[in-house]
């Protein structure tokens, strides 16, 4: 059966770089004939209907702009047989055979769900976390670094003039590949990240205190979210220490802003390859980037996929920060 109708939804965080997705999504789509429909915030726009048909324009001047124009949302209700039932429902009256879903791999279990009662779907990595395995770059991932590097180069100003430690967590919910890149890049003394059980002593004093008999007086101590208790750890560090010490929780300015050509760029690859997915018939697919080239997996065997982490670079940061 030829696609004639797709919608496209965000779910989940927002991502910079998810406009540029549903620009070309929607882009795509109508310059193949099919027509295209927005669903405001996730799951919840399908479940409750609220859904706008798209033409050329309604993409206009996004591609810059940081969130995303469709909303997103966290959808408990979907969850639910009834909620995806609603959804289905929604996808039934207005014709629409075909979605495509930006977001994490919560919303990618929402696509599977959807697929698997009759409703094509297809996934585009959209997060700030990367954590999603079969893909190397999710959307957003590379503008929240770029906005993580500015800030901490800040911190660093501050944390310079008055011989301080400075830690600051920075996003990623359970992963640490954007504490990892964020750390090496701005220099951290320390990078602590989920996926590395960490010393006190060993990982954070002991690599102050040599490189303090070395001259160095100011230090920048890179936490995960999913470690976190930055506030206790900067609390701990004085005391051992003696060098004066505070925390910065970096937050949701990590999730805003204009997105880098790179997350522009593999926005519009992404969304112009899950629309030909669907077109060629194909469902139940995630859109990932590997070795540079646009690439597609199927949602179940994406999900149970483990993302490697990178021990090597992690080496490399603790060996040049001395
Ligand atoms: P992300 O997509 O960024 O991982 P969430 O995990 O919050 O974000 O998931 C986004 C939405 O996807 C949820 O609010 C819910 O509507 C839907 N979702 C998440 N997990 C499932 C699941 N196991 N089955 C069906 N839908 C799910
Ligand atoms: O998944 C993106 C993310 O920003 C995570 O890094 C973070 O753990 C979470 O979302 C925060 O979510 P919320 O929007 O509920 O604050």
């Amino acid at each position: 059966m030829s696609v004639r109708k797709i919608a496209v939804l965000t779910s989940g965080g927002d991502a910079p770089g998810m406009n540029a997705a549903v620009r070309a999504v929607a882009r795509t789509a109508l310059s193949k004939g099919v027509e295209v429909f927005g669903v405001y915030r996730g799951y919840n726009g399908l479940i409750l209907g609220d859904i706008f048909p798209m033409n050329l324009r309604s993409v206009s001047d996004i591609i810059h702009q940081g969130g995303t124009m469709l909303f997103t949302a966290r959808c408990p209700e979907f969850r639910t047989e009834e909620g995806m039932q609603k959804a289905i429902e929604t996808c039934r009256k207005n014709g629409i055979d075909g979605v495509v879903v930006i977001g994490g791999d919560g919303s990618f279990r929402g696509a599977q769900d959807l697929t698997q009662r009759g409703l094509p779907c297809v996934g585009i990595p959209g997060t700030i976390d990367n954590d999603i395995a079969c893909c190397e770059y999710t959307i957003g991932y590379d503008t929240a670094m770029n906005t993580c590097i500015q800030m901490v180069d800040k911190i660093r100003d501050t944390a310079q003039s008055h011989d301080r430690c400075s830690v600051v967590e920075v996003m990623g919910r359970h992963a640490g590949y954007l504490a990892l890149n964020v750390g090496i890049a701005v220099g951290a003394t320390s990078i602590i990240v989920p996926e590395v059980p960490f010393d006190f002593e060993r990982d954070i004093i002991q690599r102050m205190k040599k490189a303090n008999e070395t001259g160095k007086k100011h230090f920048i101590i890179v936490v995960a979210e999913g470690v976190g208790g930055v506030m206790e750890l900067a609390a701990r560090i004085e005391k051992e220490t003696g060098i004066e010490s505070r925390a910065t929780i970096l937050g949701h300015v990590q999730r805003g802003g204009s997105p880098t050509v790179r997350d522009r760029v593999l926005a519009s690859e992404m969304g112009y390859y899950a629309v030909e997915l669907l077109l060629q018939g194909k469902s139940n697919r995630v859109v990932a980037i590997q070795n540079d080239r646009i690439v597609d997996f199927d949602i179940e065997e994406a999900l149970r996929m483990k993302k490697p982490f990178d021990f090597e670079l992690y080496n490399i940061a603790h060996q040049i920060s001395i």
